[in-house]
């Protein structure tokens, strides 16, 4: 009788565990609109090489060698969830360089910046995902991996999770990156400035990929870099007055990534890194103090 209840009780255990755990980031009352391009974001870069598609739920990027091309929100942001979806140049993207970032001011040398940037390559060969995380304009904080699929065969949702916490870097729902809010360790925090949601397609054949040495191949031209379900969850600064407490994304199980999280975080750390710059003891003599904590 007690090997049972402990039998049953151990069983319920599980089933709540699988189900918090399995909670998904986006399952959690996001809601996922559509969100016409046009009325949050602003062509900033060649207007002549952007398409607006289904009415503008769906974005494409163009690059030629004559140019490349780019976009910003309208509102700026502090904290929030922040979601795209992107399909990415294909066949031979190598040189090529296709972003979605969050960013403070530019003009100021203290700048916020949280990047993702995809890095093309030849026909065949893994296209590299970079992310970096800039505190009050220290960046240098670069990771890089290789996804688990091809990001040019299909739409991705590539998200920031942003909370006075921690920031958490995901690739559909599993978490590549996170760097934490750990005032011990004397660091900055993106927190205070407002950033602006950026994408972008552009030539950087002299570093993407190979580290430069595989140029792109403008046959190929024109490239081209989908964007759709341009989600956004946060305190706009329009609506900084709304209640902070009520927002799924600053609710304490965001704070932190949890077991299952922790668990693909580590997965994708020990399958798919391909550089990391806490290892680069080259380039770091002195071992990034974030670097214990960011795991
Ligand atoms: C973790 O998440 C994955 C994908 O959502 C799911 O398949 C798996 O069952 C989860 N594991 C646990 C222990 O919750
Ligand atoms: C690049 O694309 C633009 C816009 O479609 C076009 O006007 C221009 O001629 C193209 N340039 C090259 C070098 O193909
Ligand atoms: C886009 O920018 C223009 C001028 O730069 C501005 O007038 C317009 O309001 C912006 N669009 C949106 C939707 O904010
Ligand atoms: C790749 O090239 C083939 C053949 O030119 C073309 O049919 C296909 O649309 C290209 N795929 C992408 C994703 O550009
Ligand atoms: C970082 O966390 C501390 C609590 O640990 C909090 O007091 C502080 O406001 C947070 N910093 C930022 C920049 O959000
Ligand atoms: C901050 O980092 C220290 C170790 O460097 C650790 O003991 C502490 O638990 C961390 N605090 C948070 C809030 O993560
Ligand atoms: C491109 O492919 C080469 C060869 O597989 C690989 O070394 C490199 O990491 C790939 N990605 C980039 C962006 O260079
Ligand atoms: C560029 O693409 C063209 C057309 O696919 C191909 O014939 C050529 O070999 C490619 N050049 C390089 C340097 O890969
Ligand atoms: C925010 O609240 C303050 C004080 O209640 C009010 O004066 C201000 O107009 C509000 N701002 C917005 C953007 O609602
Ligand atoms: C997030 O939640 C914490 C704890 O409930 C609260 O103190 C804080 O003001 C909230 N901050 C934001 C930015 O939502």
């Amino acid at each position: 009788m007690v090997t049972n209840l402990n039998k049953i009780a151990v069983l319920l255990i599980i089933l709540v565990v699988v189900t918090v755990g399995a909670q998904a980031i986006t399952g959690t009352g996001a809601h996922r609109s559509s969100v016409k391009f046009q009325d949050s974001y602003n062509v900033t870069w060649s207007p002549a090489y952007v398409n607006l598609l289904n009415e503008g739920l769906t974005v494409q990027l163009l690059l030629n060698q004559s140019s490349g091309s780019g976009f910003v929100s309208c509102n700026k942001y502090v904290f929030g969830y922040f979601s795209m979806q992107i399909k990415l140049p294909g066949n031979d993207s190598a040189g090529t360089v296709t972003t979605y970032y969050l960013s403070s001011d530019e003009l100021t040398n203290k700048h916020d910046e949280l990047d993702f940037e995809f890095l093309g390559n030849r026909s065949g060969q893994p296209y590299i995902v970079q992310t970096n995380v800039f505190a009050q304009g220290i960046g240098g904080r670069e990771q890089r991996i290789y996804l688990w699929f091809d990001p040019s065969a299909d739409f991705h949702s590539y998200s920031f999770l942003w909370n006075q916490n921690t920031i958490i870097f995901l690739v559909d729902d599993v978490p590549i990156r996170i760097f934490k809010n750990n005032t011990s360790l004397g660091i900055p925090y993106p927190s205070s400035q407002p950033m602006r949601l950026y994408g972008s397609l552009w030539n950087g054949e002299d570093w993407a990929t190979r580290g430069g040495l595989e140029k792109t191949n403008w046959t190929q031209a024109p490239f081209v870099a989908s964007y759709r379900n341009f989600l956004v969850d946060s305190s706009s600064i329009a609506s900084q007055n709304s209640s902070l407490h009520d927002l799924w994304w600053n609710r304490s199980r965001f704070q932190a990534l949890n077991k299952n999280q922790t668990v693909k975080l580590r997965w994708v750390y020990q399958n798919y890194l391909v550089y990391d710059y806490c290892t680069d003891r080259a380039r770091y003599p002195v071992f990034p103090s974030e670097c214990a904590v960011n795991m």
